[in-house]
């Protein structure tokens, strides 16, 4: 992403007045506890719920202890090291051949750690990204998407839109002509990202105890396909270009009243964070006008049961029917969806350091007929029984 300057920030915030004047006020998923405690336990161990917090030892995934806290960089004598002192924690980048070293405390945790996460820090009122990110499945410090090995940069300004897709809200103020995020923000994806505001429901049935069906919230399960979609694309539709200030989004609403056109109406959409654009290609989608992101997810549970996501798929596919039902017997649900949706590259997210050279790999939601993963599938499982 190009780095943004200061004014570009201000552009965000053209509608004036924050659209949530009493933030701290708005209940949060503690407030549904009371009544909906089972969706609440459950939504709490979501890759949702865990992709933002206040930075604690329990946020942080990136290892701190000596021998596991460095980046090294290709630059001779520039690297980067992550410490803890006190509770707080910080990254410094050093360049001990000219003798210059920088400081910043790691103040806010992007990211849930299934993959990885990026930390952020508060400097006049806004925030910025910290030059390390953390990737678990290799377990190392790596340079953040947008710096440049080897320099120490600390200058990465986090826009709107990130926060957007990776929190509950922030507001964004303009303070004696100087921009600067409020400090009452709430973080991680909460249940009015998707429910809108809940305070009028909570009033309504903490008065009206025996009072069903509930009132005054949104149930995006009975929005029309289109809005239930958009729902989802908010976030996982890739990078669009937004036409309203950020934040200003509700469920239910028309997403092309917000943003740009989709990206998969250019070239292939790609495998991270493009969820909509690839199920949009599959045959069954197009074949079927109320299939969802709901037809496979729970969004109030973890969602990592690969056997029970291809359950899912029984719904409308018979196994009996299946033409290669012999040959890949026993491994039918096991491998269903290692086959129909493989884990594929992706092109918006390499990394780049001085010892590791990757991609990492999503899961592609374009559901189809992969006749050369098929046959690795069959291969490998070949390969285990002969073992
Ligand atoms: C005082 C009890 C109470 C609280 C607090 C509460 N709810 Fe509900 N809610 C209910 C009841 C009762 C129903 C109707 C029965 C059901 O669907 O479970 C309901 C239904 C719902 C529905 C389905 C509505 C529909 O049209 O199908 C949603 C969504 C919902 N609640 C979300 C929330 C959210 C989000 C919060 C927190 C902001 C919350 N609730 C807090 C009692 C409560
Ligand atoms: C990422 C979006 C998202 C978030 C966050 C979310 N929900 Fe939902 N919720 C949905 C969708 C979509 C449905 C409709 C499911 C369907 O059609 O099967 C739903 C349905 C519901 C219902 C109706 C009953 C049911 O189980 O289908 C309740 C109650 C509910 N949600 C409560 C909550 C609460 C409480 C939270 C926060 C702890 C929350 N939701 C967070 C998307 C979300
Ligand atoms: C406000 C933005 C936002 C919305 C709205 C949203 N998501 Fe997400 N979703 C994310 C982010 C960010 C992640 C990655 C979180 C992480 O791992 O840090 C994610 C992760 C997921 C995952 C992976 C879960 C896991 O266990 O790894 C699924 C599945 C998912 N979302 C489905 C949905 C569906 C279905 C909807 C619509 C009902 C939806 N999301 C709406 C932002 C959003
Ligand atoms: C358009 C919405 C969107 C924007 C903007 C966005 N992200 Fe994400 N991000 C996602 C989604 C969705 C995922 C989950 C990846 C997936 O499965 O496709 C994700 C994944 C991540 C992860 C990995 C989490 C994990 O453990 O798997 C990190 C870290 C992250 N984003 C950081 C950021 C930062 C920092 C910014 C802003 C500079 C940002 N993202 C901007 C939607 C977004
Ligand atoms: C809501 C119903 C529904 C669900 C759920 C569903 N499909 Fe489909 N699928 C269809 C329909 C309808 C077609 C098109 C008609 C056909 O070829 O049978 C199709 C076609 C396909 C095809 C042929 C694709 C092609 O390009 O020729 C494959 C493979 C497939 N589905 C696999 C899956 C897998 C794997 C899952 C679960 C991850 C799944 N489907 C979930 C309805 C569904
Ligand atoms: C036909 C079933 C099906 C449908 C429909 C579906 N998904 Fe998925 N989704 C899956 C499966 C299976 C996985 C793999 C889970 C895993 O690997 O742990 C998955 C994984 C994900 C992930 C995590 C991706 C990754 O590689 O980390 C996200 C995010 C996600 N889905 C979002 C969505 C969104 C948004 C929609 C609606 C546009 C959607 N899904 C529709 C079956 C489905
Ligand atoms: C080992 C890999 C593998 C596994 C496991 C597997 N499939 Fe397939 N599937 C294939 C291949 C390859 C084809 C294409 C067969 C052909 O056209 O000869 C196919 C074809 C299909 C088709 C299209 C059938 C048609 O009539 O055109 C559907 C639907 C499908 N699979 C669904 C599923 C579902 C659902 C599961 C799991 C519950 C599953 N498959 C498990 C490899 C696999």
């Amino acid at each position: 992403m190009p780095r943004l300057p200061l004014g570009l920030l201000a552009l965000t915030i053209w509608g004036g007045a924050p659209s949530h004047p009493t933030a701290n006020a708005r209940p949060d998923a503690r407030s549904c506890q009371a009544c909906h405690q089972r969706i609440v336990a459950s939504f709490s161990r979501t890759a949702h719920f865990q992709t933002s917090a206040e930075a604690t030892a329990r946020a942080i995934r990136g290892r701190f202890s000596e021998g596991h806290n460095l980046l090294h960089t290709r630059v001779e004598g520039v690297s980067f090291k992550m410490e803890r002192r006190n509770g707080a924690f910080y990254q410094t980048g050093v360049d001990s051949l000219r003798g210059t070293s920088r400081t910043e405390s790691i103040d806010l945790v992007i990211g849930s750690g299934r993959r990885g996460q990026s930390y952020l820090y508060w400097r006049g009122g806004l925030l910025f990204e910290l030059p390390a990110s953390y990737l678990t499945a290799i377990g190392q410090w790596i340079n953040s998407p947008g710096y440049t090995d080897g320099q120490i940069d600390f200058g990465r300004l986090i826009i709107p839109r990130c926060l957007e897709c990776h929190t509950t809200s922030f507001v964004l103020l303009e303070d004696r002509g100087r921009v600067r995020y409020s400090r009452e923000y709430v973080l991680s994806i909460s249940c009015e990202k998707c429910h809108g505001d809940g305070r009028a429901h909570v009033r309504y049935q903490a008065s009206h105890p025996t009072a069903t069906p509930g009132k005054y919230i949104l149930n995006p399960g009975r929005f029309p396909r289109d809005r239930r979609l958009d729902n989802c694309a908010f976030c996982h539709s890739g990078d669009r270009d937004a036409t309203k200030p950020a934040f200003s989004y509700r469920p239910g609403e028309k997403l092309d009243d917000y943003f740009g056109p989709p990206s998969d109406q250019e070239a292939v959409p790609d495998v991270h964070g493009n969820q909509v654009g690839l199920l949009r290609r599959s045959k069954c989608f197009r074949s079927r006008p109320d299939m969802s992101c709901s037809t496979c997810h729970d969004v109030h549970r973890p969602q990592r049961d690969l056997r029970a996501l291809a359950g899912k798929c029984l719904t409308c596919h018979e196994i009996s029917r299946h033409k290669m039902a012999t040959t890949i017997g026993s491994r039918m649900i096991s491998s269903c969806i290692d086959c129909h949706m493989p884990n594929q590259p992706s092109h918006a997210i390499e990394i780049n350091t001085a010892t590791t050279q990757s991609s990492l790999y999503f899961r592609s939601h374009a559901i189809g007929i992969y006749p050369e993963i098929a046959a690795t599938v069959l291969q490998l499982h070949k390969e285990q029984q002969r073992r």
